[in-house]
Order: structure tokens, then sequence, then C-alpha cells
């Protein structure tokens, strides 16, 4: 078949206005490190990591290396009741880089599919401990949490809930941290808002303590347009959650892999969660890949509560642990570590918010919110029809050869950790151009 033989009808694309792209496509034949290269020839800045995963640069040798060498001696092996060495050793680094006591990983294949894992290893956990009863799942307003069936109800994106039913019972949620009037324009963590995670005891009282098997948050929301923790909050839900005995889960999907300039957010904010969800950055989007860290305790309680040669937790994906994803994760977790691109990404922080900063004032621009290399620039609305302005912005902005992300009305930034100063006053100078031609 020629490369450009092909039927855009045919294929039903994933969170797209279909209509609208196919009627002007933008496909991208190639990358490297911080640039794509599209069909039409034309060279775009990565200003969004792909979909905040490729944080080591796109075709970076040693992980395309890494999974070609695999994809010739162990393509694939059968991953219940069998290993290869590989996900050992992945899962070996993984809990090296977590914080102390979680040292324990699950193997998935999307955030999705890690965010269901998580959830049920709570519920496991609790029936292992006799207390079964504890199945209620406290999630967040706004929080994104992939879209399988338990990612989307406990997720709070009215969009992505309001098409699929029932969804699971026994859910509930936090309210969202982001408020306009109170914190707009921070820089970083906003001083105002650390009560909010006191609703956490209003929900405690509501549904009684003994029935709540966890609580799981974004550290810093990304998809519903980058919301940055108020100072305290977290510290507060992991109070909380203590107190009641709770299990605290923090999905770093996004978070994860360097993005705030630390291994995980949990490192960066000093809060240490029960599980830790992750995906994305984990081979910098080069081969899907998921999972779940999780407190030893948690694990041996479920582990060690089955009979022994029985099945302890029923559950796993015929690709949990892959052999050509743990290559690329293994490969990449070198990659990070040679290059020491979490210190990286801390080091370029300060002048990335300034830049972003810089764009405060500018038409339309009613918030801007930051944390490590990642940004929300957040535009007025177009009344009556939500998300317009932004495409626009986002469309003016890729042909100037910048790409961004756009949530709602806002701008998402979250540039791979190899971004040079340059670059990112690029991305900047790209947006406050459209900025000013968009009506
Ligand atoms: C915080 C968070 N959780 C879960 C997911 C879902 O991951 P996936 O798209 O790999 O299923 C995402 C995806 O963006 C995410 O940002």
């Amino acid at each position: 078949m020629n490369p450009r033989d092909y039927d855009l009808e045919a294929f039903w694309m994933p969170f797209t206005a279909n209509r609208q792209f196919k009627a002007a496509p933008r496909v991208m034949v190639s990358a490297q490190d911080m640039h794509y290269t599209c069909e039409d020839g034309r060279r775009v800045l990565d200003g969004t990591a792909g979909l905040w995963c490729v944080n080591a640069g796109h075709c970076r040798p040693k992980i395309v290396e890494a999974i070609r060498r695999q994809a010739g001696t162990l393509d694939y092996s059968p991953l219940f009741q069998m290993g290869h060495p590989g996900e050992f050793r992945a899962a070996t680094l993984l809990a090296a880089l977590a914080p102390a006591g979680l040292d324990r990983v699950f193997f998935c294949n999307s955030g999705s599919e890690a965010v269901d894992t998580a959830l049920k290893i709570a519920l496991a956990f609790h029936r292992a401990r006799g207390e079964g009863h504890r199945n209620v799942m406290v999630g967040r307003e706004r929080g994104y949490h992939g879209v399988g069936f338990g990612g989307i109800s406990v997720g709070g994106i009215p969009g992505n809930r309001k098409v699929f039913g029932s969804l699971l019972p026994r859910v509930d949620h936090l309210p969202h941290t982001h408020s306009l009037a109170d914190m707009a324009f921070s820089r970083g963590q906003p001083a105002w808002g650390a009560h909010l995670a006191d609703d956490l005891e209003r929900i405690v009282a509501l549904h009684d303590s003994s029935n709540i098997a966890a609580v799981i948050v974004e550290p810093v929301a990304g998809s519903t347009g980058v919301v940055v923790p108020p100072r305290g909050y977290l510290e507060k839900l992991r109070a909380i959650c203590d107190r009641h005995g709770l299990l605290l889960v923090f999905d770093e999907v996004i978070t994860g892999f360097g993005r705030l300039g630390t291994a995980f957010a949990a490192q960066t904010f000093g809060v240490t969660p029960d599980m830790i969800v992750f995906a994305k950055g984990v081979t910098s989007g080069a081969v899907p890949m998921a999972g779940v860290i999780v407190r030893r305790g948690i694990h041996d309680t479920v582990v060690n509560g089955g009979a022994p040669g029985t099945v302890e937790f029923p559950h796993g994906y015929t690709y949990s642990g892959h052999p050509l994803a743990s290559a690329a994760a293994e490969a990449t977790l070198a990659l990070y570590h040679e290059e020491r691109l979490f210190d990286r990404a801390r080091a370029l922080a300060p002048h990335f918010e300034q830049a972003v900063h810089g764009l405060k004032g500018l038409p339309h621009v009613i918030d801007i919110r930051n944390f490590g290399l990642m940004a929300g620039i957040e535009l007025a609305a177009i009344p009556g029809k939500p998300g317009a302005r932004g495409h626009e912005v986002f469309m003016k902005c890729y042909e100037r050869g910048v790409l961004t992300r756009v949530t709602g009305d806002t701008i998402a930034l979250s540039p791979p950790l190899i971004v040079t100063e340059a670059q990112i006053d690029e991305i900047t100078g790209a947006i406050a151009a459209a900025l000013r031609e968009t009506a």
C-alpha cells in the first residue's frame, strides 16, 4: 500500500472532532527529538510531549535500539504463570525510583487500565483484611483518570461521563481546587484553597469511614487544563486518609517521570500516597506501558492472604509487562538517569514559568497556571461556543509550527524535558502571536 493511499474515513479517531479533522487533516509522518515532520513537509515543534508522554524527546536512538533488539530476541512470551527478565528488571527500576515503601509494581498497558487496576487493588486489599465493606471510591471534580468505567466513575469531567449511563455505584467526589476569583495567575502552588481538602471529612461522615476504600486524585490535574494543588492541600488529604484508614492513590500518569522535576509528584510535594498510577513517560511514549506502584504492605496483604498455589489477585492483561514495553521502559529510565532529565526539568522550570506568565495581559487570557514543565493558559470562552477560541489558538499555533494541546479553552503545555530555553520562548511566542490575531 502506498503510504498515502488510505481512506481517512476508515479510522474512527479517538477524542477527536472527526469531521472537523478530516476536512483539514494534520498527519505526522516522523519525529526526532523536539520536532515532528508532517505529511505536507511541515516541521512542528512539540510543545506537549505528544500527549504528555514523550518526556525524553522523540526517537531517541537508545530507546529505539532497545525496542529493535527486543523485537528480534523475544517478541512475546505468555505473561500469566510465566515470566521474562525484562519485566522484572523494569519493575526493579521503577521500585527504586518510587518513594520509600512503594516497591511492588503491577503492569498494565494504558493509564485507564492502571486506574482500574488501582481501584481493584484497593478493594482486594480491604477484603483481604476482612473489611470488604470498604468499597466507596472518592475521586474529584474535574479529575481525569482515563476512560474505563472505573476511571470515568471517579473522574470528574462531565463531557466524558454524561453519555455512558450510571457508571460505578458507590463513588463520591471532592470539589475541584480551581477558583479564578481566588487564585488567578498564581505562580506555582496557589496560596488559597487548602481548606478544600476538608471536604473529605464531610464525605467520610456521609458514607462512614468504614465503607470507604480509597481516594484518587491527580497531584496536579492535567487534562482539565492544569490545576495545581493549593499549598497544604495534598498534605491535608494524606492526613485525613490516615485518620480514617482510606488508601490514597496518586494518579501520576502525567506528573510522573520528571514532569515536575522529580521522578514522581509525590517526591516534589513530599506527600507519599499508598499507590502511584503511572503510564506515558515510563517509555517516553515509545511503546504503550502503564502500571501501579504499590506500598509493600498492601501487596503483601493481598498476596499472602490467598491459599498457596491460588492466583491471589485475579486480574491482569495479555500484555501486562510486554517484552517490548519492558525494554522501552528500561532504556527510557536509563536515559532519564544518564541525561539527568528530571534535574533538567527542575532547572528549566523558572524560565518556563517566566515565559508562560509573560502571556498575561494578551487578549482573552483569564488565567495562567504552572508547575514544573506543565502549564495551562486559560482563555475566556466565546459565549455559547465553549472550546471554539481554544481550538482557534491551537490551529494558529500549528500553522506557526508549534504543537500545543487544547482542553476546552485552556491551552496546555508540557514540552519534552529536553526542551531548550529558546524553544520554550518559541512556543510561548507562537501562542502570543496566535492570541493577538484571535477574535
Ligand atoms: C491522569 C491521567 N490518568 C489516566 C489517563 C489515561 O491514560 P490512557 O490514555 O493511557 O488510558 C490519563 C491520560 O491522559 C491521565 O492524564
